[in-house]
């Protein structure tokens, strides 16, 4: 072996080394180093950022092996103004993408990363996007100056040496991340270093080239590069040219007490619930019944030989919501990141473990905020920021389910499609058919939360791809009604809104744990004994028809979580009208004839169409 394929933990891919040797050349970094994705690599960046300041170690005795990281305060989520899809043409990132001509923007970044480096190390890190060797993995290499971000990467993709022999001499994505803070010689350097001006951050994908280039932050989605960048926009680009599916959702196998296992994968917008569907424990009356997790965040399916749609999880960890997160609303969540986790901007105990809101119905008498000041309860501020995160190996989830690394993914039965909608929309329905399942995926609206920075009210998030899909969304909109008619059985398609409150603000459903019962609708819908009747908008099971055996719940409140009403259905047909002339003439047929089906349907039934009437 000669000796930069030695420095380079052996690998001989020229394009890789050529690409490698030109990003050194533009960043002027003070080193370059392969990682090589083993532990003792791990512990040793770990305890490098111990000594720097952006890590603390959290006690050993509470909380083995994990740390605790501070952001800058305005680095902390993704920055979707900042995020740009850079294809040739404008309409083919469509009217819902950032876009700017590729040559102008390859050219703005060509200045920002130029000594970008400067004072800092290169890490060179190979990854593979699902199970090394399965047909359905992509391999990328990302390049970044943040060892925060190489230590997160070990923990959410598969990551090192053995990436470098599957890659062998083949094609991977290149993936360019610089935290944009050069330091000058015998500068100190800070904690948390990212570009602090948000108008000089950038998140740029080339669809056509399959390349990222990101600019200024060190946060999630905006910095490790194989989660959003790669699994969601840039997969999205080639599913749609290779037949498959790259999706924002999570994947559960649910078991009955007979043993029969059915797979779903669900879309939620960002911190909207997939984590804690996915890792949903049964509740009373459910004895017997087991939820099993495949992913929590992102999807891969593609048909099988079978002609049936499989899923894998392309990632091999969690980054998941902190806030809202205990051994109550999710225990699977709170053992998994139980050691070896890592913690971004969540509050310090006085006792060295972490805390967030909504952990303990108590809060501690005192914390570290997550900006690092004192903390006391009803001190008027919060104690974690909202998007505080865990990033935690999947392999310590306890309902990890043990076909998760399957190459060939599980079979999926059904898809569901949730927003978090506080009025109207009620808690389950079924689509008629796969073109109106796939109206109701593109139409979901969703509330603001915590995840995207500078977003405040309701939006049409669809299929809860807003942010993540790399190409116009019309042309999205087709390929999914494509995708079903090439497929056997193809997957029966629902929505669901565990979010829709009462007159005094108050959720109307208990969520959670709760939610089985609308999954064990669906399950049995799907196996065809489950039975319904259509309302305006789709099937939906009477109150009978769901399992309510350990819930005291209220006739009067179902029927009220259920109900469509006449005038606010009209409203929101009209508003799905706003989202479609977007599109103009890329906005398939189908979706004008549902609409207009819709509408009939709701001209057709009562002021308030309710369950209660029906039964
Ligand atoms: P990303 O990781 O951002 O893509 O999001 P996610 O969809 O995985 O989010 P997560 O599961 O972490 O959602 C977190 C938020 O949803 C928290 O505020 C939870 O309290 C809330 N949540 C989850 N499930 C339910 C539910 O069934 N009912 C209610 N009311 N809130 C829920
Ligand atoms: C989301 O925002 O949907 C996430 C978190 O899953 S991040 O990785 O930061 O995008
Ligand atoms: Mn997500």
């Amino acid at each position: 072996m000669d000796a930069l394929a030695a420095a380079s933990g052996g690998t001989t891919n020229r394009r890789l080394h050529a690409w490698v040797g030109e990003m050194a050349a533009l960043c002027k970094p003070d080193r370059v180093e392969w990682t090589d994705g083993s532990e003792s690599e791990y512990d040793r960046l770990c305890e490098m950022m111990v000594a720097a300041g952006t890590f603390i170690r959290l006690d050993p005795a509470k909380r083995p092996n994990s740390f605790l990281a501070r952001s800058h305060p305005s680095d902390v989520g993704r920055v979707e103004d900042r995020t740009f899809i850079c294809s040739l043409s404008e309409q083919d990132a469509g009217p819902t993408n950032n876009w700017a001509p590729p040559a102008e923007m390859r050219a703005t970044l060509g200045g920002l990363f130029d000594g970008c480096m400067r004072g800092r190390t290169m890490y060179v890190i190979p990854f593979s996007m699902g199970p090394l060797g399965s047909p359905i993995a992509k391999i990328g290499v990302q390049i970044t100056d943040s060892p925060y971000v190489v230590v997160n990467m070990k923990l959410m993709t598969r990551m090192g040496s053995a990436v470098l022999d599957a890659l062998g001499d083949g094609a991977f994505i290149p993936c360019m991340h610089s935290v944009g803070a050069p330091l000058v010689p015998g500068q100190a350097d800070v904690p948390w270093p990212c570009e602090g001006d948000i108008h000089r951050k950038y998140i740029v994908h080339f669809p056509e080239t399959y390349e990222i280039w990101s600019y200024g932050s060190g946060y999630g989605g905006n910095a490790l590069l194989g989660k959003k960048c790669l699994a969601l926009r840039i997969a999205s680009v080639m599913a749609r040219h290779e037949g498959w599916l790259a999706e924002h959702m999570l994947i559960m196998g649910i078991e009955s007490p007979a043993g029969e296992k059915t797979y779903i994968a669900a879309a939620f917008p960002s911190a909207c619930g997939k984590t804690n569907l996915a890792m949903l424990v049964p509740p009373k009356g459910f004895e017997g019944w087991k939820v099993h997790t495949v992913g929590d965040d992102i999807a891969w399916i593609k048909k099988g030989s079978d002609g049936v749609l499989r899923a894998i999880n392309p990632e091999a960890g969690f980054f998941g919501v902190g806030p809202g997160t205990n051994s109550r609303s999710n225990p699977n969540a709170v053992a998994t990141f139980a050691r070896n986790a890592i913690f971004t901007n969540t509050a310090l105990t006085d006792d060295g473990d972490i805390w967030w809101e909504g952990m303990t119905d108590e809060p501690p008498a005192h914390l570290i905020d997550w900006q690092g000041h004192d903390w006391t309860p009803g001190c008027g501020r919060p104690a974690a920021h909202p998007n505080a995160r865990f990033t935690a190996p999947a392999s310590q989830c306890p309902c990890l389910d043990p076909d998760w690394e399957k190459p060939e993914g599980v079979p999926i039965s059904a898809f569901i499609f949730g927003g978090r909608m506080s009025k109207n929309m009620p808690l389950v329905f079924q689509a008629f058919n796969w073109s109106h399942g796939v109206y109701l995926a593109a139409t979901m609206g969703s509330e603001a939360t915590a995840a995207a920075i500078g977003m405040t009210a309701m939006r049409r998030d669809p299929m809860a791809m807003l942010p993540f899909c790399g190409y116009n969304m019309a042309d999205y909109f087709s390929h999914w009604l494509n995708v079903g008619r090439r497929v056997v059985n193809p997957p029966r398609i629902f929505r669901v809104n565990w979010f829709r409150k009462d007159d005094n603000g108050k959720f109307l459903w208990p969520g959670f744990g709760d939610n089985m019962r609308v999954l064990k609708w669906i399950v049995d819908r799907v196996h065809g004994r489950g039975y319904g009747v259509e309302s305006p908008i789709g099937w939906m099971p009477r109150r009978e028809d769901i399992e309510w055996t350990g819930l005291d719940y209220a006739p009067k409140t179902f029927y009220d979580l259920m109900a469509v009403g006449r005038e606010a259905g009209t409203v929101e047909a009209r508003s799905h009208e706003e989202l479609f002339d977007r599109f103009f003439d890329r906005l398939p047929k189908e979706f004008i004839f549902e609409r207009e089906l819709l509408r009939s349907r709701l001209w057709r039934s009562a002021d308030q169409w309710e369950l209660a009437r029906e039964e």
